[in-house]
């Protein structure tokens, strides 16, 4: 295990993770023993907090007023580092972001409010690339959703993304099949307009993530895809900001799970499993790991069946 102490190195590698799902600081009923929901206890002479999944308070109906979101630091802190927490939080502040840290023996924690997740893994990825000696991201980054009148700067945004296949690394001849798809989302039933998420900067639009009605069996689920952000500002946080984004949106509107298919290295860090561990067949058995699933708070479990994308899909 290596522990860092220089705070520029430490600050150069932050890596902070996002966890799905809202955490709530809530009052433990006393003489209650502590369940394995809970992801963090302190206990003061007025009585015992807990920090926990808003799905788990709402079960044991406990009262909670905070709606965070949870972002890990996953450098490796060494709890004597001096100054680590004041620098993040001080970004934080700064852009007017409240935030709660928890120190565990390995990584910090931050808890934000839910809302201002994106934005706070935004800044929390500037000030891990300023102190690399990289150009920091875009300097105010808006993620909103998409109005018809972005459709142009959308679709050429993804051609441009998908210029270069993700799934051969090969240039692709002619117009991205991504582009055609994208055009059939938009005109779909699928089609869910609050799902339909650009990120924008200095009034250009630099990103672009949809998520459209899906199902497995008469589950209504959700299915990610397109994704794309402008090739000259990929790697500045812009794709996950629109991951987190789109996450919290989907928990807030009741949704039960999101699929996509992509790299397991890129989507595991936002929570994104193998599907076929929850149950979830992916449309082509060659698909594999590749074909991946994020339960959301309200996920059911005990789903077993193939999953089906909006219609556009199958004419791919
Ligand atoms: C994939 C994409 C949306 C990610 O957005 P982004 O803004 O570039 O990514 P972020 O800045 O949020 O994240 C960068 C991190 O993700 C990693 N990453 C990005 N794309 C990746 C991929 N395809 N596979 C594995 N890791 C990837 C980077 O290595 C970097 O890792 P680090 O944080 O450890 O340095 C963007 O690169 C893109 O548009 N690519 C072309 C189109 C595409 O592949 N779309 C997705 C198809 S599933």
């Amino acid at each position: 295990m290596i522990v860092e102490n220089q705070l520029a190195s430490l600050l150069s590698s932050l890596q902070p993770a996002l966890r799905s799902g809202d955490y709530v600081y809530a009052a433990w009923p006393a003489g209650t023993a502590v369940d394995d929901g809970v992801a963090a206890v302190i206990r003061e002479e007025e009585g015992t907090t807990a920090v926990l999944t808003r799905e788990r308070a709402d079960e044991l109906g406990l009262d909670y007023s905070f709606v965070a979101a949870w972002i890990t630091l996953e450098v490796q802190s060494a709890l004597d580092a001096v100054g680590l927490t004041a620098a993040v939080s001080s970004a934080l502040t700064a852009a007017h972001i409240s935030c709660n840290v928890l120190a565990g023996l390995h990584h910090d924690h931050l808890l934000v409010p839910a809302g201002e997740a994106a934005r706070a893994m935004e800044i929390l990825r500037e000030l891990s690339a300023e102190h690399q000696g990289r150009e920091p991201g875009p300097a105010a980054l808006t993620i909103r959703a998409e109005t018809p009148a972005d459709r142009p700067a959308i679709l050429e945004l993804v051609a441009q993304a998908f210029a270069v296949s993700p799934a051969t690394g090969l240039a692709v001849e002619g117009t991205p099949v991504e582009v055609g798809l994208l055009r059939q989302l938009f005109d779909a039933d699928e089609y869910l307009p609050e799902l339909s998420i650009v990120a924008e900067s200095d009034r250009e639009i630099v990103g672009y993530a949809i998520s459209t009605r899906a199902w497995v069996n008469d589950l209504e689920l959700l299915g990610l895809g397109p994704i794309g952000v402008t090739p000259r500002l990929q790697q500045h946080g812009i794709g996950s900001a629109l991951m987190a984004e789109t996450i919290r949106r989907a928990n807030a509107a009741g949704e039960r799970g999101i699929a996509l298919l992509g790299s397991p290295d890129y989507y595991s860090r936002f929570g994104f499993v193998a599907a076929d561990s929850f149950g979830i067949a992916a449309p082509e058995e060659a698909w594999g790991r590749y074909f991946q699933f994020l339960p959301l708070a309200l996920w059911p479990g005990g789903v077993q069946g193939t999953f089906r994308y909006a219609l556009p899909f199958k004419e791919l």
